[in-house]
This record gives structure tokens, C-alpha cells and sequence, in this order.
């Protein structure tokens, strides 16, 4: 009898219900964030492993972390190659021969290839600390951006996680959380409260767009 389905063998449907997704996360500093990540995996609350810790550093808190952690790392700078695109081409290779599924930038301080963006489309997201499309784009990093906040006069700040194509801070909003500006506060306190915020965004960002990959 002829079946009008195509049937899947029982270890391709435990791989189909069993596949985590596949993350490289980009870093260059403390890395707060891809710890958040990596907890939110730990406890289950993403069905997800990261397989790459990728820096422009090799040395910092992200990369320390990671190294604690069993995770893969990948230090790889512009400086290490004859050329831009030898550098790129590496990136890209690196990324493709471990089968990443999303490239998350967690504090990465360099522009992503052009060439990574055109072999990932839609699979690289960025956080950003404030609220998109205020306040980003070149030189909005860091401290500058809560400076900017507060010379602004605004009373809400929060963070942005959001995709990533050729331009900074341009690519479309994932999902965004805002939280209070205080009258007292200094681009510090600012800086320390959105990124308490970033924290539970990140995970929760990802998450949902995991979840409409499953529905
Ligand atoms: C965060 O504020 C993030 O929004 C920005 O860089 C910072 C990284 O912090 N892109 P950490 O390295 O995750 O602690």
C-alpha cells in the first residue's frame, strides 16, 4: 500500500524534537549577558546550547567564562588576516562548519562582516541598551548611550534586542523593555538598571523567537 506521507525514521523524529538550537554567541567585554543566556539554558527555560564563544578578545570576562564552561572559543580578529575578507571568510567558515543556527552579539565592539550578515540572514540578533530607534547607531555604546538618555531628559530608557543587517542598530525589532529614568540618576546608575533589564529581555527575545519557529 502506498503511503499518501513521508514517513521519518524514529531517530530523525527524536532529532526533530530533540534538535537545541545552535548559538554562537559574539562577545568583547564582562559578557553579563551571555551569562544570562547560559543560566536561562541551565534552567530550561530555552531549548538551546552555546556552541561558540566568538571574540575579538582573547582575554576577557566573556571568554573566561566560556573557557570555565566547557564552551568552545574563537578568538578572531581583522589583525590575524592578510585581508578584510580572509577575515570574513574565516568568520563565516567557522560559523558554518559548527552548523550555528543563531549568532547572538552580547557586547561585541566590532561591526559584524557583511559577508557573516549575507550568510546568516535573519539569524543574528543584538542588544541594544535603550530604547531603538532612539539613541543607537554609531558611537551610541556604553556609557555615551545613557548620557545621551539623560542629557535627552527622558523619563524611560530600557533595552532593544533586535536583528542585525548592514547598518548599526537598524535591523527590526525583536522585542523591547523599558524601564524608569530616576531623577537622581547617573549614566552608571542608569547603565546598571537597564542592564538588569537586558538580562531577562535577552533570554525572553530569543525564546520567542524560538517559539514561533515551533508553532
Ligand atoms: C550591554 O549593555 C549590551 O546592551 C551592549 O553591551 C553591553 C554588554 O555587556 N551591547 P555584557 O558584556 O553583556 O556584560
Amino acid at each position: 500500500m502506498e503511503r499518501c506521507y513521508y514517513k521519518i525514521s524514529k531517530k530523525e523524529h527524536q532529532h526533530m524534537t530533540t534538535h537545541k538550537t545552535r548559538l554562537a554567541v559574539f562577545c568583547s567585554g564582562n559578557g553579563s549577558n551571555f551569562r544570562s543566556i547560559f543560566r536561562a539554558i541551565a534552567a530550561k527555560a530555552l531549548n538551546a546550547e552555546i556552541v561558540l564563544c566568538l571574540s575579538n578578545r582573547s582575554k576577557c570576562g566573556a571568554m573566561e567564562f566560556a573557557q570555565e564552561n566547557g564552551i568552545a572559543t574563537l578568538h578572531l580578529t581583522e589583525k590575524q588576516f592578510d585581508s578584510f575578507d580572509a577575515f570574513a571568510t574565516t568568520m563565516v567558515t567557522g560559523l558554518k562548519e559548527r552548523h550555528i543556527d543563531y549568532i547572538l552579539l552580547a557586547g561585541y565592539m566590532r561591526k559584524v562582516p557583511e559577508a557573516v550578515v549575507a550568510a546568516f540572514p535573519d539569524k543574528i540578533l543584538n542588544i541594544h541598551p535603550a530604547l531603538l530607534p532612539k539613541f543607537g547607531g554609531e558611537g551610541m555604546y556604553g556609557i555615551h548611550v545613557h548620557t545621551a538618555v539623560l542629557e535627552a531628559g527622558e523619563f524611560e530608557s530600557g533595552a532593544t534586542v533586535h536583528f542585525v543587517n548592514e547598518e548599526y542598530d537598524k535591523g527590526a525589532v525583536l522585542l523591547q523593555r523599558t524601564v524608569p529614568v530616576l531623577p537622581d540618576d547617573t549614566p552608571e546608575i542608569l547603565a546598571a538598571r537597564v542592564l538588569e533589564c537586558e538580562h531577562a529581555l535577552y533570554p525572553d527575545a530569543l525564546e520567542k523567537l524560538l517559539a514561533k519557529e515551533r508553532s
